[in-house]
């Protein structure tokens, strides 16, 4: 009978040591190295994890090799083509599929919950109108932690469903409060009588009063391929496994912390170009590459092991193969071309890079395909999202599985708080 365990072998003392082989529903088995350090003295040293399993989970399973992305099961494909955002924020949440009945209370208690207290408007004020929307953002969630203070230890599932429901509420109005500000324009508060998505792109793009724009012959209103296509990119953000933002959000989480200070540091965590602010970086390198035929020039900087290029929206930490996020977004822009203006430049460059890249030694032999921020930028151009919003747009996505993710670590009685140690090179 084979037995389920790891043999290692310590060649300076020749003493062995077993691990049980704990087994995964999919993908890769781990060896429970819990008792590691107690057993031989010595640490394991795998300091950007590549090789390390941080807990265990069943909210969101990736298949690198295969390019596949499922949420509490259901493939990302599906959820993107036949449910909106928050059947998916539901889904997340609670494992299910929401029944009419059960959207219908969820859609509502979102639209309740949307608006802020008077007091954060204020704190908004003291930001300067060019501070980057993730600086504001982060400060902005923090703050609301101060309005929320009875919530620093809450134990119960009531409570985490609550607290989860106000933080997905809020994070879009925070975010087009933060983007009006930075414009210098009057804030709007979120109207109950929109969804979730048309609200957001409302209080991002209306006039104060609401109107979206006034013609001779009446008034713009906004398109329902736009609110789809967002809320598409909504869902296709809504969480990732064990990335780095969300890591930070469960090493919060285990000292105990406030969670929407949590939630915080993962917005912090995400504003970094080698994750969520990939999406800015690639628009701002496609118009620095400015030409599809100074594309050439670019591959040869990002190949290139003495310059610091890169080439944003290309590799993955998992994905060694198409990020399956990234197809559907391909397939959202063929779909947008005829109704709205994408900006052709733009994409030429882009298809330019695609069609170099993936024939190219360099990029196959690394496995380096377009991951999802190298498609989203042009689309959010067209909806009239300017790149400094693009991250704050990866947040209002991802907060929902930053929360799951808290909650599933809170409920976790074996989780204990986060605190590697070091190989010590020093004195
Ligand atoms: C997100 O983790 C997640 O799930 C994140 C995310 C989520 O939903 O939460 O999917 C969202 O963050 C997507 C990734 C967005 N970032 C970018 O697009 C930035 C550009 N990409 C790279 O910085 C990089 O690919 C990372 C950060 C995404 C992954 O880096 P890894 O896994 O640490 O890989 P690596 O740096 O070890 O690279 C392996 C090799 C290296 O070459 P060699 O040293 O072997 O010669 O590939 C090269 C790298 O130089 N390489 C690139 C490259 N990415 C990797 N070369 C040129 N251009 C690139 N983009």
């Amino acid at each position: 009978m084979i037995e389920n365990t790891f043999t290692l072998i310590n060649n300076r003392t020749g003493k062995q040591y077993k691990y049980n082989i704990l087994n995964a529903t999919k993908g890769p088995d781990v060896v429970d190295m819990r008792k590691f350090f107690q057993d031989t003295g010595l640490f394991s040293y795998d300091p950007a994890y590549t090789s390390t399993a941080s807990c265990t989970s069943d909210i969101t399973f990736i298949d690198g090799k295969k390019g596949e992305l499922t949420y509490r099961g259901i493939a990302i494909e599906e959820l993107a083509s036949n449910h909106t955002y928050l059947e998916s924020c539901f889904l997340l949440l609670n494992g299910n599929i929401p029944s009419s009945e059960e959207l219908i209370e969820f859609d509502l208690e979102i639209r309740h919950r949307a608006f802020l207290h008077e007091g954060l408007r204020n704190i908004f004020n003291a930001f300067p109108d060019n501070a980057h929307p993730m600086a504001t953002l982060s400060a902005g969630v923090t703050a609301l932690s101060t309005f929320y203070n009875d919530h620093l230890e809450i134990d119960d599932e009531q409570e985490y469903q609550e607290m989860a429901r106000r933080i997905i509420a809020k994070i879009p109005t925070i975010v087009a409060f933060a983007y009006r500000h930075s414009i210098g324009i009057p804030f709007i508060q979120p109207n109950i009588d929109l969804g979730f998505t048309e609200n957001f792109l409302t209080m991002m793009r209306a006039y104060p009063g609401g109107k979206m724009h006034r013609r001779a012959d009446g008034y713009d209103s906004l398109k329902e391929i736009e609110i789809r296509a967002l809320d598409t990119i909504f869902t296709l953000h809504a969480d990732h496994e064990q990335n780095a933002s969300t890591t930070v959000v469960r090493g919060v989480a285990s000292t105990g912390a406030h969670p929407y200070v949590a939630i915080s540091s993962g917005i912090s965590a995400l504003w970094g170009r080698a994750h969520g602010g990939a999406n800015e970086s690639v628009i701002a390198q496609l118009e620095m590459i400015g030409s599809v035929d100074r594309v050439e020039e670019f591959i040869a900087k990002a190949k290139d092991p003495e310059d610091s290029f890169r080439l944003m929206g290309f590799g993955h930490r998992v994905y060694k193969n198409f990020d399956p996020r990234a197809k559907v977004l391909k397939g959202l822009q063929d779909k947008l071309k005829e109704e709205l203006t994408l900006d052709s430049e733009l994409m030429a460059i882009a298809s330019k890079i695609e069609e170099i890249a993936l024939n190219d030694e360099y990029f196959i032999s690394r496995n380096l395909y377009p991951n999802i921020d190298f498609y989203s930028g042009v689309i959010l151009t067209a909806l009239q999202i300017p790149k400094s919003m693009f991250t704050p747009i990866f947040v209002i996505g991802r907060t929902v599985g930053w929360i799951t993710q808290w909650i599933e670590f809170k409920k976790d009685k074996t989780s204990k708080i986060a605190r590697p140690r070091q190989l010590y090179i020093g004195e």
